[in-house]
């Protein structure tokens, strides 16, 4: 099925290329390098080999280019400023499509092309778009090298930015090309294709397509992270969610995190929020004092992506983090509400459009309660706190490495995963939603899951704090059917001997004033904690039209302003309201028509009766 790929080195070459000097390489990762160069011809190709001395080059290179800006080297070791393009500063959903021979595949919330027209498209974008540029060859693993999900990919890019960045969110350099020769010579095609340009950064000229047949991603026009890096959100979710219905496992929009309590015993919990809903900021969660000295500890296995699979010995979900580095949200990050986040980026970090302070800081909307008296602004504008300007994008990010992180798990890196025993599904809902309650069993948590709301963020382009349908917080990351991703969930239920519960919260939900009711952040612990004892089989809990609820006195409340009637009023339910809530749930049935699976229709028959 590769035919349309490898098309151009036979039209285009009459020499072989030059693919410049590089390691010992199998005969399909050379054939496709040849022809991408031929294609794209580079003035020359580099390959990376993931040392600290090729970082320190790459890294230079990009400051002799102004994509890097050197940071105060006293206060941050190792940091740099990036800024975008001004049109390219989040996930572009309308211009990413899922490119199969027949629209059926990529289903009614993809944006689909056909195969062979989306790659004579992007060809004719592609030819000679490396002309006078770099091409660098970015190998990397997705997973702990030697994990037996774990994934070898290969990205080409023309951008320095995104190289560097690839070294610090992957597990990039020869050790992929290791992982790709254990494979043995029968598996020396089992890597994804990934092949980027920035183009000319133009949002008309910008597709960012993935063809899950082929194994394979063409990005280009786009330097933003989640169109750029394409290990991230192309591979580890696009092509592995495809990959894992194909195989038996899943790929998710999830945090991953690490309970230990007081007693020591250590529950491993994930979590599906829709971008910029809270997923990093729970996952290096530092419990409330009072917690800390009863024994309560979080650990951070994972903020974002989370693959799972059921051991077959044990029957249990296990799950990795493929990931080896953070690419986390800056606005409303500081000392109080995630200092794991902020001690993780003290070194070795790429700021991506924030603000540039006199003496060689950065700063962003919530960092400091008082602003700096001047900066320079994202754009490179001068900047003042009464300008009337934001200094940072609301969608400014900071990229490190894993192992900043002062709350690592000890196992984040381990091939054998951990087990899963909870699964918490999250929104940011101002109204209507309550703060937590538990799914009756694992289909109808599949039903909450799938019908999961929030309000729309600066994560993606497009209007914001609409609420939108965000099945399992996958809408823009389910690299094929909807209808199939959902028999997908319920078949793997029949896998497991004994499965995780399944949660459902909103920490976002607002009082009359429009300000936020609970406090969140570190306090998210109180609702952490009864989701564990629920886990475990020790919590109390009643039953509700939603599901198990806690009572008020099962949240402790102690050493917080809130009151038990202020968490009266966040758990909640209005009858009507609901009722408003399950006919905007069509959307999503709308969408699948008289395909949706039968399990859910089932579930909202009993939804309703319980209304
Ligand atoms: P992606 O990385 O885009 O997938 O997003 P994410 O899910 O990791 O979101 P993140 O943790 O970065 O949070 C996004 C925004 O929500 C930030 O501005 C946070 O300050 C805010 N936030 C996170 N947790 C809470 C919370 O418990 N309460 C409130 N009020 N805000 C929160
Ligand atoms: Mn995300
Ligand atoms: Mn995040």
């Amino acid at each position: 099925s590769r035919t349309q790929d490898v098309q151009t080195a036979a039209d285009g070459a009459t020499s072989k290329p030059s693919i410049g000097a590089h390691p010992p390489i199998n005969n399909s990762v050379r054939a496709w390098v040849e022809a991408k160069v031929t294609m794209c011809q580079p003035d020359r190709v580099v390959w990376l080999d993931g040392s600290k001395e090729e970082r320190q080059r790459l890294i230079q290179q990009g400051v002799k280019e102004g994509v890097f800006i050197q940071l105060n080297q006293q206060k941050l070791p190792g940091c740099y400023l990036h800024r975008s393009n001004q049109n390219d500063v989040a996930r572009t959903e309308q211009l990413t499509f899922i490119c199969t021979p027949n629209a059926d595949m990529a289903g009614p919330t993809n944006n689909w092309m056909e195969t062979r027209q989306a790659y004579t498209k992007l060809r004719g974008l592609f030819t000679g778009c490396m002309k006078g540029r770099t091409m660098y060859v970015v190998p990397f693993i997705m997973g702990p090298a030697g994990s037996p999900l774990a994934k070898v990919g290969v990205q080409l890019t023309d951008s320095v930015y995104v190289a560097v960045s690839m070294g610090l969110m992957t597990r990039m350099g020869d050790v992929a090309w290791k992982q790709l020769a254990a494979g043995g010579p029968e598996h020396e095609d089992d890597f994804t294709r990934c092949l980027h340009s920035v183009g000319d950064v133009n949002p008309e000229r910008r597709f960012i397509c993935h063809f899950p047949l082929d194994n394979t991603i063409w990005s280009f026009g786009s330097g933003y992270g989640g169109n750029a890096l394409l290990g991230k959100k192309c591979l580890a979710l696009r092509i592995a969610s495809f990959l894992g219905f194909q195989q038996d496992w899943m790929a998710e929009h999830m945090l991953l995190m690490g309970v230990t309590g007081p007693t020591g015993e250590k529950t491993y919990v994930t979590g599906a929020f829709p971008s910029a809903c809270g997923k990093t900021n729970f996952a290096m969660l530092i419990p409330p004092e009072k917690y800390q000295k009863e024994g309560w500890k979080i650990s951070t296995v994972g903020d974002d992506i989370v693959w799972m699979w059921v051991d077959k010995e044990s029957g249990k979900l296990r799950a990795i983090n493929p990931e080896a580095g953070y690419f986390g949200v800056l606005p409303g990050t500081n000392e109080k509400t995630n200092p794991n986040a902020m001690a993780s980026m003290q070194k070795e970090t790429i700021y991506t459009n924030v603000a540039l302070t006199p003496d060689g800081d950065v700063w962003w909307e919530g960092k400091t309660d008082v602003p700096p008296p001047q900066a320079i602004d994202w754009t490179g504008q001068p900047w003042t706190p009464d300008c009337g300007r934001k200094a940072a994008h609301a969608n400014s990010r900071f990229t490190a490495p894993a192992t900043n992180n002062p709350a690592l798990d000890p196992a984040w890196d381990d091939p054998a995963g951990v087990p899963v025993s909870a699964i918490i599904f999250g929104g940011r809902r101002s109204r209507t939603v309550p703060l937590v309650f538990q799914a009756f069993n694992w289909m109808h948590g599949v039903y909450v899951g799938a019908t999961l709301g929030s309000e729309t963020t600066a994560a993606a382009t497009g209007a914001q704090g609409v609420v939108r349908r965000d099945p399992m917080a996958m809408l823009p990351f389910i690299g094929y059917n909807i209808r199939d991703y959902l028999v997908h969930w319920f078949r793997i239920r029949k896998k497991m001997s004994d499965c995780p519960r399944v949660f459902h919260v909103n920490w976002f939900r607002k009082d009359d004033q429009g300000k936020f009711i609970w406090p969140g952040f570190g306090e998210n612990m109180r609702v952490l904690k009864w989701i564990i004892d629920r886990s475990r089989g020790r919590a109390y809990a009643k039953e509700t039209l939603l599901g198990w609820m806690p009572r008020p006195k099962d949240i402790d409340l102690e050493g917080l302003s809130i009151t038990h009637d202020d968490l009266e009023k966040l758990q909640a339910v209005e009858v009507e309201e609901f009722k408003t809530e399950i006919l905007s749930q069509e959307e999503i049935f709308l969408k699948l028509a008289g395909e949706m699976p039968k399990e859910m229709v089932f579930q909202r028959e009993l939804l309703v009766s319980r209304l």
